[in-house]
């Protein structure tokens, strides 16, 4: 009985996928079918059942929001024109990359023109370079976003970074189809406001492989993959991602905005805008003591120089 309410469910599924997708999207995910890394769709699995887990009521719920996860990230990536990060031509020997934080601690520090020298500089999310070039720097090779946190207004465009984008959500997925498309994009299903129009080239952006962020929340911080029903699921910050990935495309690590000031909690939480250490204290949705023991232990072990 189960299996044949699955297979009704799944058909069901089926049908509404190839009814809703556009015959252009039909011929052009044939062709980005290279494109699709397998490691990337064994964990989405994980990545699923880590931060959507309230949202599957069963198995049978479950399975096909998975094959929906799977739907849109194709589509997503048919959008796409690059799966790399580096381009062939550049094939430095040993890649010095620094992850900038968007910390307060990067006030005043002039640590600009040191972390403009790296060969590649990760940024996150919408901390922003004009304005702040003598303690941030110029340069941005690669900018972690997610839909919610990626600038939209074009005087922060840069033609030189290529965005890295973080899936948390199907509905993420659905935003880029739509947004790459020139479609109209609606706010629904996210937990803010996410830009609606996109400010850079599709050429600039990529989709980040989930199992960095599985592997970050698992691997590194240790989260549990089940949380107390009254508690917020945790997800790992954009700068501890930021570093997980650096791991992996770098040779050597350089760290610099990464510190908290816990004692004061009027201290300003970013280099940028008015928000204060006091609001980060109250986020539930990251748990910022896993992530500064983690820190610590990296710091402490020569993995990583931190330059704040
Ligand atoms: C940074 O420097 C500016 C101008 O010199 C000053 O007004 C501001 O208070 C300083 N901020 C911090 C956090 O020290
Ligand atoms: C982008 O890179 C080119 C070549 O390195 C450089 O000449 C240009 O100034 C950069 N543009 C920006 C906005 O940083
Ligand atoms: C923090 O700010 C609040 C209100 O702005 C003030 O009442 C409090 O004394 C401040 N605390 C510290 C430690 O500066
Ligand atoms: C920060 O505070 C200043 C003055 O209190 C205010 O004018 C400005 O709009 C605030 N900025 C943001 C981003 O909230
Ligand atoms: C945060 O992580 C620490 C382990 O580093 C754990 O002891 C603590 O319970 C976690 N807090 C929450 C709210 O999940």
């Amino acid at each position: 009985m189960k299996r044949i309410l699955l297979f009704f469910i799944l058909a069901a599924a089926v049908m509404y996928d190839t009814a809703w997708l556009p015959s252009t999207a039909v011929e052009r995910r044939n062709a980005l079918d290279t494109c699709l890394l397998k490691p990337a769709f064994e964990s989405l699995l994980g990545v699923t059942c880590l931060f959507l887990y309230w949202q599957i009521l069963n198995i049978f719920i479950n399975l096909v929001y998975i094959y929906f996860l799977e739907q849109f990230f194709r589509l997503a990536l048919s959008r796409l024109q690059n799966c790399g990060l580096y381009s062939e031509e550049d094939s430095i020997a040993c890649r010095r990359c620094v992850v900038v934080g968007n910390g307060g601690v990067l006030r005043n520090k002039t640590l600009g023109e040191k972390i403009d020298s790296y060969d590649v500089i990760i940024r996150m999310n919408n901390g922003p370079v004009i304005g702040y070039e003598e303690d941030v720097g110029r340069r941005t090779t690669f900018r972690l976003s997610y839909p919610e946190s990626i600038f939209s207004d074009p005087i922060h465009y840069d033609p030189n970074t290529t965005v890295v984008l973080i899936v948390f959500k199907p509905r993420d997925l659905k935003w880029l189809w739509e947004i790459l498309g020139g479609q109209k994009v609606s706010a629904k299903g996210f937990w803010k406001r996410p830009a609606l129009k996109m400010i850079y080239k599709s050429s600039q952006i990529r989709i980040l492989d989930p199992s960095i962020t599985r592997k970050t929340a698992y691997e590194w911080l240790h989260f549990p993959t089940r949380f107390p029903k009254k508690e917020k699921p945790k997800h790992p910050t954009t700068g501890l991602i930021a570093i997980t990935l650096a791991f992996h495309i770098c040779h050597e690590v350089h760290l610099a905005g990464f510190k908290y000031d816990f004692a004061d909690r009027n201290s300003s939480l970013h280099y940028y805008g008015n928000e204060t250490m006091s609001q980060m204290m109250q986020n539930e949705y990251h748990n910022i003591t896993a992530e500064q023991k983690f820190l610590k232990k990296l710091i402490d072990k020569n993995f990583v120089v931190n330059l704040t």
